[in-house]
């Protein structure tokens, strides 16, 4: 598939069949992750694959909000992707600190994408989510204090064969070309 091609193909999917993931295809999508690039090559990242039942539903109930149905179909995703953000090391996080930018958070942002760029190569599904109760996680998972849950990542089959004409600024709108 030409890179453009994945591009549009990856689209957050909220609705999974529970045919089981492979193994292998969830080790692809790690180690495109572990290929991204970070500030100093600090690799400030750690996933967090859960696809056991009782654990994963603990999990998606950390996704809602109460009263309302936002994320409440994370349930019947098959796995679940923790994706943790580490202490970078001295030079990343010096650099961070002088420059008052969080690349760790650019890092792991990165990461995150490749991951579910390669799931889409092969055929999954993924929905990143940014609304969960982080306290809640990082008990779950024994998390260091350190530790801070960036993303959760839904990974399965999709439910649907859905192609949606993705919604984004025109070239235009988001880019200029100076000379
Ligand atoms: C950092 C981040 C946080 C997100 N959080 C959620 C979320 O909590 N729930 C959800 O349903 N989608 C979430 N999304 C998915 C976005 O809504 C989605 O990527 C965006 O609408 C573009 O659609 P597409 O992914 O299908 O191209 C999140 C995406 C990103 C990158």
């Amino acid at each position: 598939m030409k890179f453009l091609e994945l591009a549009n193909k990856r689209g957050s999917v909220r609705s999974y069949s529970d045919k089981k993931v492979e193994e292998e295809k969830i080790q692809r999508c790690l180690e495109a992750a572990r290929l991204t690039p970070s500030a100093c090559n600090s690799q400030p990242w750690e996933f967090i694959v859960v696809s056991e039942s009782e654990k994963r539903a603990g999990l998606a109930g950390f996704t809602g909000l109460a009263l309302s149905k936002l994320n409440s179909w994370t349930h019947q995703a098959p796995v679940l992707v923790v994706v943790v953000a580490k202490k970078p090391n001295l030079s990343a996080g010096l650099g961070a600190a002088v420059k008052n930018r969080p690349y760790w958070l650019m890092d792991v942002g990165m990461a995150a994408e490749h991951f579910c760029l390669q799931a889409a190569e092969d055929g999954l599904g993924t929905c990143m989510l940014g609304w969960f109760n982080e306290k809640g996680v990082k008990k779950l998972l024994s998390l260091k204090r350190t530790d801070k849950v960036v993303l959760l990542i839904t990974l399965g089959y999709p439910a649907r064969d859905v192609v949606k004409i993705k919604k984004r600024k025109s070239l235009d709108e988001m880019s200029r070309i100076e000379g």
